[in-house]
């Protein structure tokens, strides 16, 4: 039986393969969902499993008290939101913008939602579509606490872990982008590797155990390094920076003896050589942090 009643209504608008996961959780839960795509043809399978189809965005959102909104980008979601029609039938309700963008992104648009009298919450989903319902499921949000109280409860219908990060409405967002810049960095070198891998008849195969050898160690230096660069310590007694610049010189020799792009080495490889000449040579690689934060203004 549904532990959500017949007030229980939410409208989810942007039918990517999110947007159809997101619907697919709060039906699966019993939430009434009405669902809108810029796009028609998406909710088919949904309608099939219960939604509403609403023949406009303004229509969808009239239809239940909490709005999510999950597209590409804030420029799409401001596309659908911020036309007269859809603004007008926002009042008053709340709006969830799962979808990715920047802080400040989140930042102007919380704005817009004022000036509308729009209760507003930003967030972010840090975990892929098949997540989305089961307990693997990791979501982040933030703005004003009491509100997002209010919709916890319809929003757990997600599945998984939500956790609220702060009344600054850019926070869900800064994580979001902190934590894509991990993924799609850790990314990049892997398939550069396998690039590399592949020129020396290596395949990516081959290579894979060994490759998920190397993730593993991660996790355990991420936490490690955290109290480093909080605390300003940068430890590198077990492997100085010194040491790790001359493993990434022979990245770049090797790509480039392949004729292999090597830039995005060089570009790390220099920063960690600038950081030994600002004379921090036997501090840990972490170290970056800190020049790099130097540059922010
Ligand atoms: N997929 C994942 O595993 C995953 C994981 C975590 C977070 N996310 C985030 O979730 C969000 C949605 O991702 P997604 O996987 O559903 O696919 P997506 O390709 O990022 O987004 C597709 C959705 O955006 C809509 N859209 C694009 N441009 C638009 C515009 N100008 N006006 C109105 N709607 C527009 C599309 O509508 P049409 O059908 O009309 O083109 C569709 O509903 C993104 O911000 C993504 O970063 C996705």
């Amino acid at each position: 039986m549904s532990t959500y009643d017949d007030q229980s209504a939410v409208t989810v608008l942007g039918l990517g393969p999110m947007g159809r996961a997101l619907a697919g959780a709060f039906l699966d839960a019993g939430v009434r969902t009405t669902v809108w795509n810029r796009t028609p043809g998406r909710e088919a399978d949904l309608v099939a499993r219960g939604a509403t189809a609403a023949g406009s965005a303004a229509e969808a959102v009239a239809a239940s008290p909490l709005t999510v909104v999950c597209v590409v980008n804030y420029d799409a979601s401001d596309a659908v939101l911020r036309r007269d029609d859809v603004t007008d039938a926002l009042k008053g309700r709340t709006l969830v913008n799962l979808t990715a963008d920047t802080p400040n992104r989140a930042r102007s648009t919380a704005a817009w939602a004022d000036e509308h009298a729009i209760a507003y919450l930003d967030g972010a989903i840090m975990t892929p579509t098949p997540s989305i319902g089961t307990p693997d499921a990791v979501f982040i949000l933030s703005g004003p606490k009491d509100l997002y109280e209010r919709h916890h409860p319809l929003l757990a219908a997600l599945g998984g872990t939500h956790t609220h990060l702060g009344e600054d409405i850019g926070r869900a967002a800064a994580y979001d982008i902190a934590l894509l810049d991990i993924f799609w960095t850790a990314m990049a070198g892997y398939a550069h590797a396998l690039a590399v891998a592949r020129a020396e008849g290596v395949t990516a195969r081959e290579l894979a155990p060994f490759a998920q050898g190397i993730g593993a160690i991660l996790p355990p230096l991420f936490a490690e390094f955290a109290g480093d660069v909080d605390d300003g310590t940068y430890s590198g007694e077990l492997n100085p920076i010194t040491s790790a610049v001359s493993t990434m010189s022979h990245i770049v020799h090797a790509s480039e003896s392949h004729g292999i792009d090597a830039s995005l080495m060089r570009v790390v490889e220099g920063q960690a050589r600038r950081v030994v000449a600002e004379g921090h040579g036997s501090d840990g690689f972490v170290r970056v942090t800190d020049l790099l934060a130097r540059q922010a203004h």
